[in-house]
């Protein structure tokens, strides 16, 4: 089914972003595949009833949340530590400004999802870099850095650094990466061991592939869990980014109460026909994300035999969870400017340039597999056809 002429940014909007409608559309995340029979159903059904006023997320969409958790990530919450947002993105901001004062430091590692740059810089804070390490083909935390970002926090009286949050994304846009049980407590001990607290945005935690399963932070330790803020949607798993509703995990009251007051007066609750999709997409959808997954995998270790055989001057990185795929494109030879203009001008493919993901990120790009297949082939064709032709 076509999703042209639906005001749909991947598809509608392309031309304005990237100059021109031809290209194959492998850049913004959300997944060509229409959406759970479920979920559709249930916003029918609420749509037919003709009243859409003012809307509260009633007890049993909180309780859909508390048994997701449970199901997925064996993580016992209570109703109340989950608050509603219409998005992660400004659920971000919101934890930003709540946890920091302007001139404060919020530590990234990049490459990092981009819009995490907006919002540290428009909380009038800064960006303390802590990049991961590219070693043998697969990305690693560096603690040792990390620990100086914090560390320096302590000595505030020397002027330097004062790290007072990470955002941690896990699984990792862009880099693919479904962060190990062990990594992530040496991550959570050096930030919270200095005073620090871990914002951990799992939006794309339960597409992970190969039998792996996701860690939620929270479920490590109550320290963990006491100086957190879990970023949780079904919007990537379920495919509903249109429909705006994510559920922030804060189960430490102050931080709590510190996040809504925040997020007074500035954001508002989700949509009404968010909540129905939640609840029925976390009740209902499991038939349809099992075969989702299956297809994803499908996908992943069909383009990655492509580069491997087809195109060996790119090389991928491991995708261990997220449809996106990073891909190291530095044998081309290319600056980012020629790289750009290369996939779009000349392979005629829309994905996202590596280095809006930061300085790292040059000479990659992301790419959206979560389509069919055969639109995939004739993607990796035009890759392949523009290499050959260097
Ligand atoms: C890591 C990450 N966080 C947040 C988002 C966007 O979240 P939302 O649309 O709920 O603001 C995305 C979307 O791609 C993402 O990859």
């Amino acid at each position: 089914m076509s999703r042209k002429n639906t005001d749909s940014l991947k598809w509608d909007v392309q031309k304005s972003i990237f100059g021109r409608d031809d290209l194959i559309p492998l850049w913004v995340a959300d997944m060509d595949f229409p959406v759970a029979q479920p979920v559709i159903d249930a916003l029918k059904k609420r749509a037919e009833h003709p009243f859409y006023g003012y809307t509260q997320a009633g007890s049993s969409v909180r309780d859909a949340v508390v048994e997701r958790m449970e199901k997925k990530f064996q993580w016992e919450i209570d109703p109340e530590w989950v608050v509603f947002t219409p998005g992660v993105v400004p659920a971000l901001h919101v934890a930003v400004r709540s946890l920091t004062h302007p001139g404060d430091e919020i530590v990234l590692q990049e490459p990092a999802y981009h819009p995490f740059f907006p919002v540290v810089r428009n909380s009038g804070c800064h960006i303390a870099s802590n990049p991961l390490k590219l070693v043998n083909g697969r990305y690693e935390m560096d603690y040792s850095d990390l620990e100086s970002k914090f560390q320096s926090r302590k000595e505030r009286s020397h002027g330097q650094g004062r790290a007072k949050a990470i955002i941690f994304c896990n699984p990792h846009n862009p880099v693919g990466r479904l962060w190990k049980q062990d990594e992530i407590i040496k991550m959570g001990e050096t930030v919270i061991g200095n005073g620090g607290i871990v914002i951990s945005d799992e939006i794309h935690c339960e597409i992970v592939f190969k039998g792996r399963k996701h860690v939620s932070f929270a479920t490590i330790s109550p320290e963990f869990q006491e100086n957190s803020i879990i970023c949780m949607s079904p919007s990537k798993t379920f495919n509903l980014a249109g429909l705006e509703v994510s559920s922030i995990i804060i189960p430490n009251k102050k931080l709590r109460n510190g996040f809504l007051n925040a997020m007074d007066g500035i954001v508002p609750q989700p949509n009404l026909f968010g909540y129905i999709a939640l609840e029925a997409a976390y009740r209902e959808g499991d038939d349809w994300l099992e075969q989702v997954l299956e297809y994803l995998e499908g996908n992943l270790e069909f383009l990655t035999r492509y580069f491997e055989r087809k195109i060996p001057r790119i090389d991928i990185i491991e995708t261990e969870g997220t449809y996106l795929a990073w891909l190291d494109c530095r044998k081309l030879g290319m600056n980012n400017e020629s790289l750009r203009t290369f996939m779009r001008d000349v392979a005629k493919v829309a994905v996202e340039d590596g280095y809006i993901f930061g300085k790292s990120g040059s000479g990659f790009v992301r790419m959206n597999f979560a389509l069919p297949r055969s639109i995939l082939e004739d993607g990796l064709k035009r890759i392949e056809d523009a290499v050959l032709k260097l």
